[in-house]
């Protein structure tokens, strides 16, 4: 028997958990029953993140990503950034509750806050950010699961560079003559900032054949066989700036409800939530920019017929 719309929600479960703490009699004035409703709508937005960077994390695991797997990956981030782009806006209605009517509950949220959300930490975690002792860090080596930033680096890593796979017998120095051949031209343009090139491969050769990779795909964006990766890249700025401005968002609709108070959680408030704006996972994504030069100049291309798609 199909079931009735509300028995397929879950409605009357759903829609019993605006109370505050459980078993908690106190009545909720609409002011905070607004502010619970608020919360927990996004709360299921984080739900709907978290299973969705959980797929394209699944897909760009597998040590041979196939090219039609791609657009898929994609697809998952696109509904992340689009949810986010949502959440930004969401700030609007908590901006409904006038900062003095906040006063009149604040006090019964202890020390509860937004700090706490798990869902919030996993998305991070997830993402590629991790904590230790309170305090933000690139990389957390206890992690079992891979994060994001980490597939990303994997599967950049094995970009074919010139045609050239980390299989292939020579790659070291296929890899190290591209390196060579783009500085040489990168000199030519921009002499006074080609030390931050030359730092930017400069690397342990991991990092280096990763970072080589990206500028491979930067550069020669229009080849068949690069565009969905280009795609792919694009698509993770775009996702991790559209959760710096949804946290951005956050801070000022806190800024202007609480203004320079501390939070319910303990830190500095809206000092400590600007803070959290500058953090970058995808670093390599955002510092390739500086170190990128114009089409015209770039080294030739060697095997032009591998980045052709190959039909049957
Ligand atoms: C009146 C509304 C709100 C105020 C005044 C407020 C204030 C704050 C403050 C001051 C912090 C810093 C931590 C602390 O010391 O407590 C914080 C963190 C946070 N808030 Fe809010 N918040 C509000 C609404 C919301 C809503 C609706 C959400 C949605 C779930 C949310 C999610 C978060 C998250 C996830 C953090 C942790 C951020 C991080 O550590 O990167 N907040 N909030």
């Amino acid at each position: 028997m199909s079931p009735t719309y509300s028995e397929y929600l879950r409605l009357e479960e759903l829609l019993k958990l605006q109370t505050g703490v459980k078993d908690d009699k106190r009545k909720i004035s609409n002011d905070e029953l607004h502010f619970i409703l608020v919360h927990q709508n996004f709360e299921l937005w984080f739900k709907l993140i978290i299973n969705e960077l959980k797929s394209t994390i699944d897909i760009l695991s597998s040590t041979y990503v196939e090219e039609t797997k791609l657009p898929q990956a994609v697809h998952h981030m696109n509904r992340v950034i689009e949810t986010f782009k949502l959440m930004s806006q969401q700030w609007r209605v908590m901006e409904t509750l006038e900062p003095q009517d906040f006063l009149n509950f604040r006090d019964e949220l202890g020390t509860a806050s937004g700090f706490e959300s798990f869902q919030m930490r996993e998305m991070e975690s997830l993402m590629g950010k991790k904590w230790i002792d309170g305090k933000p860090v690139g990389k957390d080596e206890k992690s079992l699961e891979k994060s994001l930033y980490e597939v990303t680096c994997d599967w950049l890593e094995r970009t074919p560079i010139q045609g050239s796979t980390p299989n292939s017998v020579d790659d070291e120095s296929q890899v190290n003559n591209f390196i060579k051949e783009y500085l040489k031209a990168h000199k030519s343009l921009y002499p006074d900032t080609t030390q931050d090139a030359i730092d930017f491969f400069e690397e342990k050769s991991s990092l280096r054949r990763r970072r080589a990779g990206l500028v491979f795909i930067e550069s020669y964006r229009e080849l068949p066989l690069l565009a969905w990766p280009r795609k792919l890249i694009s698509t993770l700025i775009e996702l991790e700036e559209s959760m710096i401005l949804w946290r951005s968002s956050h801070a000022r609709m806190v800024e202007r409800m609480i203004g320079r108070r501390v939070g319910t959680g303990g830190s500095s408030g809206v000092d400590y939530l600007d803070m959290t704006t500058k953090y970058r996972v995808f670093i390599d994504l955002w510092s390739v920019r500086s170190v990128l030069i114009k089409k015209e100049a770039l080294p030739t291309l060697n095997n032009p017929d591998f980045y052709e798609f190959k039909g049957e």
